[in-house]
């Protein structure tokens, strides 16, 4: 699949599909849209008035070209009225112009960009949106799940423009490069990527970038004498070998920042003893969706280079019931000292997360922390399967991760950490308890355990259960299973340090 930004007009573009995007709104007529040829206007005005076509955002009219022409056909889809957030208008549209020529067999399609959204971040959205709508995850299909596309051009009329525009495209395609890394490991089935495989993906992403990435891998003991008894407490049911991965990426120029990423990375969530309902486990394999975010943000450093050193850790381990595993009343000692009484073992993603978060706290005096976690199905109440809920102790980080989530398109929204909420994770026996005194409020509940292990650094918890696997489409781009959500604003954060 190649991106093609080209130089030319609705008549010069050539395709199997031509895509004119509109704006709709008070000014709209269907007389002022340009681009299609004098001899099929009428037709064109026929069937545009019979669908009563206003330029309202992700409207279509089809339109077939007599035999000769330069494209098989026109679509004219509607962007909307002017003024809305372009970028996530344009990726919407995009996917479903891509979509529809996808459907009727066609291989390449041109988009004859209006001149109003000759823009980077216009250019960044179009190219994004091809690009995640092509993924298609067929490792055990013997046919392929859909058809693809071969290439699209966008057509844009100002020859100064092209070269920019060609390096913006090259950067959305690294990005989104980044994305398919975190949806492979997602959807590939936890028989499969397990904590040993999650490791192995972090040592390939850090060999094939050079020596801007070093990776260590702890295994078992080494976390017993660093004193992880959280992490090992949910570790000790599974039969697969705990991994905690550390990466690290160095600035090739000159930095003073250093930030932390930490996913959770639980290969399959079955909730251990406190096991889950059948339903309730059948996406467990998403449950190292915060890692994969994380895995797959490192996969486009080296060749983003961000000027911020970098550090990524994901506590890799299964839940798992077993005569091994952690009892529901058992107490455990977490690497900051801090006892936890363990009364439902599914709550495991906060006990894996807090160790990860003390290790690299003590291992770098660190500027930034951000954890990504398929942490609380209460977040996915709360906010529903498109919007991820942050959570954190720093003002200004959280509006750089809002921002950034918002460039994106990534939906985020800031949910509150409550003092008086703390006091709910009281154990009787231990420090703490992993799981609350009431069942309302369990996004924020979380959040106030994790930070209990927060050491003065600014932090922003990231809440991703709803997003990050996709059980209907999330969008025209994006399809069912892992979305790779959040690699996109993690990027979109670091480059703008
Ligand atoms: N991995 C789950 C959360 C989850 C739910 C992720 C739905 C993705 C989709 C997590 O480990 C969990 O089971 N949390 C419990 C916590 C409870 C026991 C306090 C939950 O949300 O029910
Ligand atoms: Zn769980
Ligand atoms: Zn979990």
């Amino acid at each position: 699949m190649t991106i093609n930004i080209e130089r030319g007009t609705a008549v010069t573009g050539r395709a199997n599909l031509l895509v004119i995007p509109v704006f709709g709104g008070k000014t709209f007529t269907l007389k002022s849209i340009k681009g299609i040829p004098d001899d099929t206007f009428d037709r064109f005005l026929v069937l545009a008035e019979r669908a009563e076509f206003a330029g309202k955002m992700d409207e279509t009219v089809y339109l077939q070209l007599p035999v000769g022409r330069n494209a098989d056909g026109i679509l004219v889809i509607g962007l909307g009225e002017k003024g809305r957030d372009t970028a996530g208008v344009v990726r919407e549209i995009t996917g479903t112009a891509c979509s529809f020529a996808r459907r009727g067999g066609m291989k390449s399609v041109a988009l004859v960009l209006p001149k109003e959204l000759a823009k980077t971040n216009v250019i960044e959205a179009i190219a994004t949106a091809v690009h995640l709508g092509e993924y298609s995850f067929d490792l055990y299909k013997k046919e392929p799940s859909k058809k693809h596309l071969d290439s699209f051009s966008i057509v844009v009329e100002d020859r100064k423009q092209l070269l920019a525009f060609r390096k913006v495209v090259e950067q959305a395609e690294t990005v989104c490069d980044g994305v398919t890394v975190a949806r492979d490991l997602v959807n590939t089935p936890a028989q499969e990527m397990t904590p040993t495989h999650l490791a192995e993906a972090a040592l390939e992403i850090a060999k094939v970038s050079g020596e801007l990435i070093t990776v260590k891998i702890l295994n078992e003991k080494e976390c017993k004498a660093l004193g992880m008894g959280a992490y090992l407490a949910v570790a000790q049911g599974s039969d697969e070998a705990p991994k905690f991965i550390h990466l690290i990426y160095t600035s090739p120029r000159p930095s003073k920042k250093t930030i932390a990423v930490v996913g959770k990375g639980i290969t399959f969530d079955s909730g251990g003893l406190s096991l889950k309902p059948a339903d309730g486990m059948m996406t467990m394999k998403c449950d190292m969706a915060g890692a994969a975010a994380v895995l797959g943000f490192f996969a486009t450093l080296a060749r983003i280079k961000p000027r911020v050193n970098i550090h990524g850790v994901i506590a890799a381990t299964e839940n798992m019931p077993s005569g091994k595993a952690i009892r529901p009343g058992d107490i455990v000692k977490s690497m900051n000292g801090k006892t936890v009484e363990i009364l439902n073992t599914d709550a495991e993603g906060r006990l894996v997360l807090a160790d990860s978060m003390t290790y690299i706290q003590r291992e770098a005096k660190l500027d930034a922390m951000v954890d990504l976690a398929t942490l609380t199905g209460a977040c996915v109440v709360a906010l529903g399967e498109e919007v991820a809920g942050a959570m954190g102790n720093d003002k200004k980080l959280m509006k750089e991760i809002l921002q950034s989530a918002d460039t994106t398109g990534e939906r985020t929204w800031e949910l509150p950490l409550i003092e008086r909420y703390s006091s709910l994770m009281k154990s009787d026996l231990a420090d703490l308890k992993n799981i609350s005194s009431t069942r309302y409020g369990g996004c924020l509940t979380a959040g106030s355990f994790l930070a209990e292990f927060v050491e003065n650094t600014p932090w922003v918890h990231w809440d991703i259960a709803g997003p990050a696997f996709a059980e209907k489409p999330l969008s025209s781009y994006l399809g069912k299973g892992g979305t790779g959500f959040g690699v996109r604003t993690l990027v979109e954060w670091v480059r703008e340090m």
